[in-house]
């Protein structure tokens, strides 16, 4: 890392390295001016983050936290692999990111709220307001009977009601679920029955794209979907987009749907103490995708997570109190949770929150927003930056916004992409952190230390402080650096910010993160579980790491995670489809967009109202992101003689490449035919290599 190697292509390749022939690229330096005001510029922080010094270096995180109690054990390990984090202390996350800052802070803004359209004024809320109104909301709360432990489903888009709601539900220990917005309401139906949760808190409508959506209509969808799975929700909270209006069509239901504004009403001024919780107490669940199709309810805890988004906002993302600082991301993912509200809020940043699509009106609106609110820290998604360099690449210039440091998060990001973010939208002058984690992660596991490390465009780097990778091959033998060779990426250590258990099922969470590469099932030491964290990973000579997507069947669409599992049994929901398979294909500004093969029941003819139909499902199943690009309806699916369907051959056509040898399959001539349905007749097929998450795609099968 200290020499910076020539360009160099990888020249031997061995099979299991096709799929990881990649150029190395140049490094580029962060600025001495940004190196001068980071927050963290002390390389020695890795040695004091060493496996020698774990678990104890950890209580630098904790210490950057106000406890109401302080804990005794920094890390119980007896109930291995549910690993509980600074144990004996009592705490509380909405004391922490709220009434801590008000001495010092107080009249300073917590979120600037900006509305899609853009005649309509920003909001903003100091953290006075935002303690004042996160009271309110807590004693409505209590006053409707809920208590610490309690779940509550939130299905709400991106205005400060949600950061909002979620503060007031962590004041009083209610556990939050949060709910993307952009998911359907039988997605949310299921999440609904899944936590548990008898109430549901929803927004009227919202801006996207310049329509006001009204989004209401989900809720009695969701709350039919998770009656129908047996979980009643007694009572639907509405917060009015516009207050004071009701902006959606579909009716409230008497007796179940309140709007929280009028009940508001009745707790002016009011004041909740804020609960002193255990330490290891749940803060949320963050519902994701998996291998089954069933998703998961990732659960965090109280301390451990809010410990590690506090530190790593300093730190990775080294926010400064008079610091403004925008993450594009949806709070209703992991990110907007970890890095918009708790994070930030936590070591009391300014934030920006934006409702709308980056590109409304036009390619050029956020480094509108930008320049206006004197933005220097900016934080997107690849998906983002592909979007906004297609339709407006020399927009940026337009603007005298001056970023100091910029994040990627979400998806790999193509060295391509990753220079004109760096050479047009930060100007320059910008240092990029490319963070690879995951909602299981709670926060940042791959990272440079901006003002330590040199980025490397398409590499997320090394790891964060007390993050300890290691690649593992199939049969568990380490991958070494430089090797060139791809495996499963997996962290030796626990940290604070990782998931306590997958709600409801422990065993699902032993088997999905451990069970592959634990020896000892009833080993306590924390050495034994090694975490499989479900990507592909080559780590280059320097100790850069190189993410090449997911191993298990999950789709990363736009950097939101949808398992094809679901895709698969949103389709078998049309009654002509007798079966389906979904594949990932590649996408110039997605990243991955799911393709549809179904095969149709006997005497039923292929038609496009099927197909619309198949489309129909999956927004109404998941919603609107888990639109395939194409859905084919094939005379029969490629199967092994065991009648397992070859998902692989079909990737391989999608993606327009070889599909290796398929005579041993029990029907080899569907695939010709499937082929010339996809492909045309004589369709050149491109020589390069498939990604590896796709080429891997299907394999477990
Ligand atoms: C992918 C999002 C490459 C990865 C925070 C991971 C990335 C999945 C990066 C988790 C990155 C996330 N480079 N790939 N910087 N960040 N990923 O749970 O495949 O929505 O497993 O969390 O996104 O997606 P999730």
């Amino acid at each position: 890392m200290s020499a910076t190697p020539k360009a160099k292509e990888l020249t031997e390749v061995s099979e299991a390295q096709i799929a990881v022939h990649w150029k190395e690229e140049e490094y580029y330096q962060p600025s001495e001016q940004f190196k001068a005001q980071a927050n963290m510029r002390d390389p020695r922080i890795f040695e004091k983050f060493g496996l020698d010094r774990f678990p104890d270096c950890f209580k630098t995180y904790a210490d950057m936290l106000t406890w109401f109690e302080p804990y005794h054990t920094v890390l119980d390990t007896s109930d291995a692999p549910f690993w509980k984090w600074f144990v004996g202390g009592k705490i509380n996350a909405s004391y922490n990111c709220v009434d801590r800052h008000l001495e010092k802070h107080g009249g300073k803004a917590a979120f600037i709220f900006v509305p899609e359209p853009e005649a309509e004024q920003d909001v903003t809320l100091t953290y006075r307001d935002l303690y004042e109104r996160v009271n309110e909301v807590a004693a409505l709360l209590r006053g409707l009977g809920l208590k610490a432990g309690d779940r509550v489903t939130l299905h709400m888009p991106m205005v400060p009601e949600l950061p909002i709601t979620m503060l007031a539900c962590a004041r009083l220990g209610v556990i939050h679920s949060q709910v993307f917005g952009g998911f359907s309401g039988q997605a949310c139906g299921s999440r609904i029955e899944d936590s548990g949760s008898r109430m549901l808190v929803t927004m009227d409508a919202y801006w996207r794209n310049g329509t006001l959506i009204d989004h209401k209509v989900n809720a009695d969808i969701a709350v039919r979907a998770a009656k129908e799975l047996g979980q009643d929700v007694d009572k639907v909270l509405v917060w009015q987009r516009h207050p004071g209006k009701y902006s959606a069509k579909t009716p409230m239901v008497a007796g179940r749907d309140v709007f929280v504004n009028d009940l508001l009403k009745d707790y002016k001024g009011k004041k909740v103490d804020p609960v002193a919780l255990p330490g290891d107490a749940p803060l949320f669940l963050m519902y994701s995708s998996g291998t089954t199709g069933k998703p998961k309810g990732a659960q965090h805890g109280i301390a451990g997570y809010l410990a590690y988004v506090t530190a790593t906002s300093k730190w990775v993302l080294d926010i400064h109190p008079d610091d403004v600082y925008w993450c594009m991301a949806d709070i209703g993912w992991i990110t907007g949770h970890s890095y918009i509200v708790y994070g930030p809020l936590a070591i009391a940043a300014t934030g920006v929150l934006y409702e709308g699509v980056p590109t409304y009106p036009d390619a050029g609106r956020p480094w509108r927003i930008a320049e206006r609110l004197g933005v220097n820290i900016f934080h997107t998604a690849p998906t983002a930056i592909r979007m906004l360099r297609k339709l407006g690449p020399q927009e940026p210039r337009k603007y005298k916004y001056r970023f100091k440091s910029m994040t990627t998060v979400g998806e790999p990001i193509e060295p391509e992409a990753w220079r004109w973010y760096y050479d047009e939208v930060g100007k320059r002058e910008a240092v990029i952190t490319d963070t690879w984690w995951m909602t299981e992660t709670g926060g940042f596991l791959g990272t440079t230390m901006p003002a330590i490390h040199p980025m490397k465009p398409g590499s997320c780097g090394p790891a964060a402080p007390g993050i300890h990778p290691v690649i593992y091959d199939e049969t568990g033998a380490e991958v070494s650096k430089g090797s060139g060779t791809a495996g499963n990426m997996c962290i030796r250590n626990p940290w604070p910010g990782i998931m306590q258990t997958i709600w409801g099922d422990r065993e699902r969470y032993v088997k999905t993160y451990f069970a592959k590469y634990n020896k000892n099932p009833k080993s306590k030491d924390w050495r034994d579980w090694p975490f499989l964290c479900g990507d592909g990973a080559v780590q280059a000579a320097d100790g850069y790491y190189r993410i090449l997507g997911r191993i298990d069947d999950v789709i990363n669409v736009a950097g939101h995670r949808l398992g094809t599992k679901e895709i698969e049994s949103a389709c078998l929901t049309v009654p002509e489809v007798a079966e389906a398979a979904v594949v990932p294909v590649q996408d110039e500004v997605k990243g991955r967009v799911p393709e549809v093969y179904v095969a149709l029941k006997p005497g039923v003819p292929p038609s496009q109202a099927v197909i619309d139909r198949v489309i129909k499902a999956n927004e109404e199943v998941i919603g609107k992101i888990a639109r395939p690009k194409h859905v084919y309806i094939v005379p029969d699916m490629p199967k092994t003689r065991s009648g397992k369907i070859m998902r692989r051959v079909l990737a391989a056509i999608s993606n327009r490449r070889d599909v290796g040898d398929v005579t041993t399959l029990a029907n080899p001539d569907v695939v010709e035919q499937i082929r010339v349905m996809v492909q045309g007749k004589d369709v050149t097929k491109t020589q390069d290599a498939l990604p590896e998450d796709i080429a891997k795609f299907g394999q477990v099968e």
